[in-house]
């Protein structure tokens, strides 16, 4: 370490520091407030520490007092010192409260959650190189990461994403046959199917607990016949004849990814398309290091690589890998045409066919 230190640069990383470590310790109470309805008691207009507690079901009011302050320290509730009151913003609400607005966060601590969990089995990866098989991650990692994608999914799927794609949309409202593989807990199947009520729909993963929650969550919804959830790895999919194939944030998850590419490409119909939706990133490290490509690398470190260094090939593409590794590999597997279709903040959308 060099003797000389620059004030100016030490306060201003300490200041940033500090902001970091409030986020971080944010993470309980902001979890707290979500699972006791704190913030949505709180969205139906201001209120005191007590007079929430009360609205929240009757919670410890000294308890509540301590959490309200905390959040608007956190910058996350409003507080007017004159009345003594705490309010949410319609801002914050979105944020907190709203399940379906685009910017809804409780998955995201859910995530966080589980990376804490999962902190000792990845760290004894480092030693040896192994990865974590995706049901053995911390918490329940994938009701969090099926929580923390869905609200990009329910704004983009449907009035964004398929849109791009060279008429895709007008042949699902005909009526075609879709894979969605690595579909998690299934809820990008399902917002397709409920858009799409001619085509027929098959989500594919190759962990079964998350098929059993698709499953239940399909009949739910009341999807019959037309949705259907199967377990199998995406290489070893036995179905063909697909108009087209959806891979929601999970190519670089897989251990073999271009494997996966070719088998997709046996699987699909002669003019069918692969849709590859993938956390945005550029190509150069460097044009990551932004807030959302650091997410994705914490996210990656914890969660993508372990999951695929655990599978055969463990070629560990890593979430941030940007459009040019992910259309090589496009490429290598016979794919003729590639391009980035859209993309979003947190998204891209390659096609290829
Ligand atoms: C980050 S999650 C995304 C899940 C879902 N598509 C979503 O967006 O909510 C990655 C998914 O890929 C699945 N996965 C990973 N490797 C796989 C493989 N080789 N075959 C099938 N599924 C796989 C995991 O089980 C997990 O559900």
């Amino acid at each position: 370490m060099s003797d000389h230190i620059d004030e100016a640069k030490l306060h201003a990383f300490i200041g940033k520091m500090l902001g970091d470590l409030g986020g971080a310790m944010s993470v309980p109470t902001v979890r707290i407030g979500l699972r006791l309805g704190l913030f949505t008691a709180l969205a139906q207009g201001p209120a005191t520490a007590e007079q929430l507690a009360a609205r929240a079901g009757g919670l410890h009011a000294r308890y509540v007092r301590e959490w309200a302050l905390a959040q608007a320290a956190n910058g996350y509730v409003d507080y007017d010192p004159a009345a003594g009151t705490f309010s949410l913003s319609p801002e914050q609400a979105m944020v907190f409260v709203v399940p379906d607005s685009p910017v809804y966060l409780a998955g995201a601590y859910e995530l966080v959650a589980a990376m804490i969990e999962a902190e000792g089995r990845v760290e004894q990866c480092f030693h040896d190189g192994s990865g974590v098989r995706w049901g053995d991650h911390a918490g329940c990692l994938f009701c969090a990461t099926g929580a923390f994608f869905r609200p990009g999914y329910v704004n983009n799927i449907v009035q964004n994403w398929i849109p791009a794609l060279d008429g895709m949309e007008a042949k699902l409202r005909k009526g075609a046959k879709v894979a969605d593989v690595g579909c998690g807990v299934g809820f990008s199947t399902m917002l397709m199917a409920e858009a799409y009520p001619e085509s027929l729909f098959i989500g594919y993963d190759f962990h079964e607990p998350s098929i059993k929650e698709a499953r239940r969550h399909a009949e739910a919804h009341g999807l019959g016949e037309r949705v259907r959830f199967e377990v199998s790895p995406a290489k070893a999919i036995d179905e063909d004849g697909f108009d087209l194939v959806t891979m929601y944030d999970c190519l670089h998850d897989m251990g073999d990814p271009r494997g996966c590419a070719a088998h997709i490409r046996q699987m699909l119909a002669p003019h069918g398309r692969w849709m590859v939706v993938e956390p945005v990133a550029g190509d150069a490290p460097g044009q990551n290091f932004n807030p959302v490509g650091r997410l994705y690398y914490n996210a990656s470190t914890m969660i993508c690589v372990p999951t695929s260094l655990d599978q055969e090939v463990g070629e560990g593409l890593g979430a941030q890998a940007g459009e040019a590794r992910l259309s090589a590999i496009m490429r290598e597997a016979g794919f003729t045409f590639v391009r980035r279709a859209t993309e979003g903040p947190f998204n891209m959308v390659l096609e290829a066919a």
